[in-house]
């Protein structure tokens, strides 16, 4: 039986182990996969011990994605730009990491029949979470990518990996300068109870809002966008399914189907 991982501090809240175990019941695939808190020191440590047990592949969540990023020996072109990598194969003692978190991301969109393809988008923050998205977001050929941060230099940083000439850096309150099909919260702002302090005039009747974080209520993101009116809000739980079927079909080669663990995950939230 072929052995998997997610590494992550926290990583109790952690659903990949239920999310990959019922990807392998439903493609008949043998593999055990399970989740390690590990100390924020012990990163290279816990994950160089897991490939001398014969360990196949792990999945890497925060804090760990750009160390992830530095101990491999392969990535791709995707996870190289990113900086960060969510999903380690091991082959013959050498590390590959790659990044699935924004083909999650633009999958679930679709899933939503969300056009991304000659839209203006607007991403904001800088951190892990934005930057493993913005390659796969530029990959849909968007008119314009806007990656909004509070500490704008950072998002200036993210622009600078990419030759392309539909990206920019820009403050929250200088976006109001532009007018957005879809809106994507990558902040963690959240996670401690806050929305996101950009000008509110910016979300429209037919603004798409997300966020990547997913909860039993919605984020408070997306419960300013529901009260100004936005088109449509959507969480993050699809985007969690999504990178998660990415990586198993990356370490098994077989894509499994998403909406029944979907629903099962919705349900259970509620
Ligand atoms: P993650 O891995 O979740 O992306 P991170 O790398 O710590 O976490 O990045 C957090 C992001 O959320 C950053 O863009 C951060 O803005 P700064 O770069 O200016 O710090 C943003 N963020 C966190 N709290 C925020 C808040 N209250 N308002 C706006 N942005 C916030």
């Amino acid at each position: 039986m072929d052995h998997y991982r997610v590494y992550g501090n926290p990583i109790q809240q952690s659903k990949s182990p239920i999310i990959h175990n019922a990807f392998a019941i439903q493609t008949a695939q043998s593999i055990q996969y399970d989740k390690q808190l590990v100390k924020l020191n012990e990163f290279e440590h816990v994950v160089k011990t897991f490939i001398l047990e014969g360990g196949k592949g792990a999945n890497v969540t925060a804090p760990f994605k750009e160390q992830a990023c530095q101990l491999c020996d392969h990535l791709s072109d995707r996870a190289k730009l990113s900086g960060a990598v969510n999903t380690l194969s091991f082959h013959k003692g050498e590390i590959f990491g790659d990044n699935t978190d924004g083909l999650g991301l633009v999958q679930d969109l679709i899933s939503h029949q969300v056009k991304l393809a000659n839209k203006k988008i607007l991403l904001l923050g800088a951190g892990g979470a934005a930057k493993g998205v913005v390659y796969s977001l530029l990959e849909q050929k968007p008119e314009l990518l806007i990656v909004a941060n509070r500490t704008v230099a950072k998002a200036q940083l993210i622009v600078d990996q990419y030759p392309h000439e539909n990206i920019k850096s820009s403050s929250f309150d200088d976006t109001s300068k532009f007018e957005f099909d879809v809106i994507i919260n990558a902040t963690s702002a959240g996670l401690s109870g806050e929305s996101v302090p950009i000008p509110k005039q910016i979300i429209k009747a037919k603004t798409i809002c997300y966020d990547m974080v997913y909860g039993k209520a919605l984020t408070p993101f997306l419960k300013m966008a529901q009260e100004l009116g936005a088109a449509q809000v959507i969480d993050g739980l699809g985007m969690l399914v999504g990178q998660a079927a990415e990586s198993f079909y990356i370490w098994r080669n077989v894509k499994p189907e998403t909406d029944n663990i979907m629903r099962q995950l919705r349900a259970e939230l509620s």
